[in-house]
């Protein structure tokens, strides 16, 4: 089987990317643009696999996505590529629609002329919007997008699925919860604290910090993607979550207790604009339809995630220079503290 996987030199991508050469017989074709996210150090453990290729490329671009569909001829599209960080799309939105809408639809339409046989496309339980305990979003939920980001995935998970139905192109769509563990860019909750904690630097934690996420480990997430992309029925959408909800505050606090450091490192700031207070859902349909569950428990997996920063350091000192400089100060400098 031949993959071709959009946005493999990112987090989630990148790690889906060793599990399919490193776990499977399959052949994966790595087509990213390398923006500020993207990381061909992610992808060391397999570069010299023969079963992998990287195509520098950007998904808006109709005739580069043209070609390596038509030339390559993949079994399946595995569609990560995307402006993926909440804070971004919202000082900067732009580019979130042009990636994440626009992007999408030029990949649909190259599946589309060459009639590929399976396209997952990788999105979000942001697209159901905050839902007040004890809610869990099953797929059927209606889609509340609070976000540039979350509007954008939407708007392409609608996209996808009209492929489906108008076109017959076999699509399947996920929405996972919030991943967390190693190659996570610092801008992210968890990476962007433990970074943070290593240099005693203070902790962002914005508004009251009682706001809800679900925690899924990327591995957990991957293997997800692998049961839908294996099992996954045509025109379906599958949740992938991590049964593992927790307020942002106790996400930090465990955090610290872990790196040794104090909560005194804790600042209080400014919430960010739309704030959603609470996401949760049901991954009941993929466990019944595969065999998938999420095994690594939460503590484990931020402890591993915490190790794996201490012995990348100079992993985090290279993505952290430069342009990091730049977005850290335009997102933090004037939010003050409440
Ligand atoms: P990331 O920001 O770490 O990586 C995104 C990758 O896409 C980078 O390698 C980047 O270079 C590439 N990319 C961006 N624009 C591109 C373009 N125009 N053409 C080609 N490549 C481009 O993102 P991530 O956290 O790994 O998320 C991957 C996917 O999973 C996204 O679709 C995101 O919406 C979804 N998702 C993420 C989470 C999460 O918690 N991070 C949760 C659920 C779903
Ligand atoms: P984030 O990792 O940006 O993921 P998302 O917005 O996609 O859920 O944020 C996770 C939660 O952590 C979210 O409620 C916002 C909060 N957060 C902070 O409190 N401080 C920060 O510096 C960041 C980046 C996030």
């Amino acid at each position: 089987m031949k993959i071709l996987v959009t946005g493999g030199a990112g987090f989630i991508g990148s790690a889906f990317v060793r599990m399919a050469i490193g776990q499977t017989d399959a052949g994966v074709v790595n087509l990213d643009k390398l923006t500020y996210a993207g990381n061909l150090e992610n992808l060391t453990e397999v570069e010299s696999n023969p079963r992998y290729r990287f195509v520098h490329g950007d998904i808006c671009d109709e005739q580069a996505v043209d070609s390596i569909v038509r030339d390559e001829q993949p079994d399946a599209i595995v569609h990560f590529a995307a402006e993926s960080h909440v804070d971004r799309s919202i000082l900067s939105p732009e580019p979130v629609i042009q990636t994440n809408f626009r992007g999408t639809f030029t990949l649909l339409e190259a599946a589309r002329r060459h009639r590929t046989p399976r396209f997952v496309h990788v999105s979000t339980d942001e697209v159901y919007g905050s839902l007040e305990a004890p809610l869990e979003a099953t797929e059927q939920f209606p889609l509340n997008a609070s976000s540039p980001y979350s509007a954008s995935k939407a708007g392409s998970d609608l996209l996808a699925r009209s492929y489906f139905v108008t076109y017959k192109l076999p699509v399947l769509i996920t929405r996972a919860s919030n991943n967390y563990g190693p190659y996570q860019f610092p801008e992210k909750l968890i990476p962007l604290m433990i970074a943070n904690a290593f240099e005693d630097r203070p902790l962002p934690v914005y508004g009251d910090g009682m706001q809800v996420r679900d925690w899924l480990y990327v591995d957990d997430h991957c293997r997800g993607i692998l049961a839908v992309l294996g099992k996954g029925r045509e025109g379906e959408i599958y949740n992938i979550g991590g049964n593992r909800s927790l307020p942002n505050l106790d996400v930090v606090q465990k955090l610290l207790a872990l790196t040794g450091k104090p909560e005194s490192l804790i600042r209080y700031v400014t919430d960010r604009p739309g704030h959603d207070r609470r996401y949760a859902l049901s991954s009941e349909k993929l466990m019944r339809e595969t065999e998938w569950q999420p095994v690594m428990d939460f503590e484990t997996g931020l402890a591993r995630t915490i190790e794996w920063y201490r012995a990348n350091a100079a992993w985090v000192a290279r993505v952290r220079s430069g342009e990091y400089r730049t977005y850290y100060e335009k997102n933090y400098g004037n939010r003050g503290s409440e």
